[in-house]
């Protein structure tokens, strides 16, 4: 068996026997295939896709690429969730005290920003005094005691992911459903959680940019993990408006905060309590009904908030006295009539430039730096009405994410039709 035959067969859309999966996904974990063999294939599936037996095949192969992580001494409790990623998503830090304060125990691995996408890691970093890193023993511990631990991927968990991801973010070779399904579903699998629930987002700042392909990629990845012995559901949701009033990273915080004190309501608190509902639903074993109300009484009687600042104590977090940016600017409208449309993959990446997010892997962020947006899709506005402010550590940003802000804003003389935030719920 040879790299260049495996290539050659899927150029040609025939099916990969699992030997073939083995082949390549092991012999580039060790790096015994090299770069450019690996991006003529990851191409090749981007092209002409795979079958669902091949991506079973390949998510397990790359599962167990390295360790897997034993969170059976949690029972049937431990719950993780998992967003494909958007702007301004900070659902993580709402949705998880509140199901630990209904009793659901999450130990969870999450990611960095990625692309013109926030990741909830560096959010929590951007808490003083937060470790994002704890040993394996704190961590189970942790989750054990007071119900939630989240650390950044560490160790050696799905190498396998981490290499091909790598690769994919600079071969034009990210949005592909087979490469999403088994990327994400191998971590979640190797993380260990009994229950997951997945939120599979649609739209302009999300991968997936129709609510078509986002469905079947929340069934797709629903499947493999039910085949795999887990209780899964996903949410299809919206993510052509940024979630919330804020993008970057201790703006989000903050934000996550209010909603758990319950001064913000609307539509992010709407997209948390479903998704913690279903979440509770899978660990606790009871219907969705019963589940949503838990997380609503959670939130009314402050016990999720109580859970958040145990959580941030406990690892080491120093108080949520997150400062203000030095610098600030408003954005004006440049037309009167209504937002037609967000493209909010350049809001996001207005607030990247801000220096919310890396340009370079090791860059450092700005983790004041973000965007307050006054003024969202539906809204009527006058022409020099502020619509949002830019907020930054370093003044001369600004003029480049203005840019980009002003070019993701559509102003139209007629209201757009109003989307739904939730698409689907599959169980
Ligand atoms: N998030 C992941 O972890 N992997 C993907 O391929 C896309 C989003």
């Amino acid at each position: 068996m040879t790299m260049y035959e495996i290539i050659d067969k899927k150029k040609n859309k025939k099916e990969l026997s699992k030997e073939e999966i083995a082949f390549f996904v092991n012999g580039y974990t060790k790096g015994e295939i090299p770069d450019y063999q690996m991006s003529a294939l990851l191409m090749a599936i981007v092209l002409n896709s795979m079958t669902d037996r091949e991506i079973a095949d390949m998510t397990l192969l790359m599962a167990n690429s390295g360790d897997m992580l034993d969170l059976s001494f949690l029972g049937e409790l431990s719950v993780d969730k998992h967003s494909t990623g958007g702007v301004g998503d900070k659902t993580t830090l709402i949705v998880a005290p509140i199901v630990a304060a209904c009793g659901g125990k999450i130990a969870k691995m999450s990611g960095r920003g990625l692309g013109h996408t926030g990741g909830t890691v560096d959010k929590l970093e951007s808490i003083k005094g937060f470790k994002i890193e704890l040993s394996g023993d704190d961590f189970k511990n942790q989750a054990q005691n007071i119900g939630l631990a989240v650390i950044g991927q560490s160790g050696n968990m799905t190498p396998a992911d981490k290499k091909i991801y790598a690769l994919r973010d600079v071969t034009a070779t990210v949005d592909s459903i087979p490469l999403i399904v088994s990327s994400i579903m191998s971590k979640k699998l190797a993380a260990g959680s009994k229950n997951i629930v997945l939120d599979v987002k649609f739209g302009s700042g999300a991968f997936m940019k129709d609510k078509e392909s986002a469905e079947i990629l929340a069934q797709k990845m629903v499947n493999i993990g039910k085949k795999c012995g887990r209780n899964m559901a996903a949410l299809v949701t919206n993510m052509d408006v940024p979630l919330g009033t804020f993008i970057g990273n201790a703006l989000e915080v903050k934000e996550a905060l209010s909603v758990l004190k319950g001064e913000t309501k609307g539509e992010l608190l709407e997209v948390c309590l479903s998704l913690s509902a279903s979440m509770l639903s899978l660990c606790l074993k009871i219907d969705i009904e019963k589940a949503y109300k838990m997380a609503q009484d959670a939130v009314l009687s402050g016990a999720a908030l109580n859970k958040f600042y145990e959580w941030i104590s406990a690892q080491g977090g120093e108080g949520i006295e997150l400062e203000d940016a030095p610098f600030a600017l408003d954005i004006k409208a440049e037309d009167s009539g209504y937002i037609y449309k967000m493209n909010t993959q350049k809001i996001g990446l207005a607030s990247a430039l801000l220096g919310a997010a890396r340009k370079t892997k090791d860059d450092k962020i700005d983790y004041l730096a973000g965007i307050e947006i006054l003024k969202k899709t539906g809204d009527y506005v006058k022409k020099g009405e502020k619509i949002a402010v830019l907020y930054t550590s370093h003044n001369k940003l600004f003029d480049e994410a203005l840019k980009m802000y002003l070019s993701g804003i559509e102003i139209k003389d007629t209201a757009p039709n109003k989307e739904p935030l939730i698409f689907k719920t599959i169980h």
